[in-house]
């Protein structure tokens, strides 16, 4: 074979990975955009605020992604409908404005793509994260007790103090780094329908 041949029939591969790669990724979800709920009159996905996304960054440093994903998958490939993880599969249009798209694959735990839905709340989240223990007596999800402070408990408790004590002595201060991975938390919500992932 000619050279000039070889290299043609080369440079012909590279440029079909490079069209079904890239090109064909990017005309497929390079130009998606927020669409209106009709039911709520909101566009979706909604904007996560400043602390969510913070708190996105201490998810990935927490190493919360080694056990939990954060994308649902659809009652075809999968159970995580029927497990109650969502009310419908995640799609690309939900990342819009996750930066970074954090999807996950582990699956030790439980896929966290709705936990804003399923737990929304605050104080549950931030006990969770000191002990899940406190709230589930056999979790195996690991404490984190780093993200709090824990201060003398005085004749009242400070606002955001958690509602339970390590030894009734001490009162737990949440971190602004524990604040910011609940906001993310919360934030994760994806009961809303979208044209290509209808609710179930
Ligand atoms: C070593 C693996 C592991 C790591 C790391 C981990 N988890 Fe978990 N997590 C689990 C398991 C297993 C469960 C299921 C047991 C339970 O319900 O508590 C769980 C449960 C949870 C739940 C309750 C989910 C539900 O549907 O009830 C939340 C919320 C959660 N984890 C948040 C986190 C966050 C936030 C981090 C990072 C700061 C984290 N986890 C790190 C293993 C892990």
């Amino acid at each position: 074979m000619k050279p000039t041949r070889a290299l043609a029939i080369a440079f012909g591969a590279l440029l079909l990975t490079w069209v079904a790669q890239a090109a064909v990724g990017y005309l497929q979800v390079g130009r998606l955009e927020p669409v209106l709920n009709e039911e709520t009159n909101l566009t979706v996905p909604p904007v996560p605020s400043g602390l969510a996304h913070t708190g996105a960054r201490v998810f990935a440093s927490q190493g919360c992604l080694e056990c939990h994903s954060l994308s649902a998958r659809g009652p075809k490939d999968s159970a995580d409908l029927t497990r109650g993880w969502g009310q419908r599969r995640s799609v690309a249009r939900d990342y819009l404005f996750r930066d970074p798209a954090m999807l996950g694959t582990a699956r030790i735990g439980p896929d966290l793509s709705n936990i804003g839905a399923r737990m929304p709340e605050g104080d549950k989240l931030m006990q969770h994260l000191y002990d899940p223990r406190l709230l589930k007596k056999n979790s195996t999800c690991p404490t984190h007790p780093w993200l709090f402070v824990k201060k003398p408990a005085g004749p009242k408790a400070e606002p955001d103090a958690l509602q339970v004590s390590p030894d009734g002595w001490h009162q737990l201060l949440p971190s602004y780094h524990a604040k910011a991975l609940v906001a993310y938390l919360q934030s994760l919500n994806a009961n809303y329908a979208l044209p290509e992932a209808p609710l179930k």
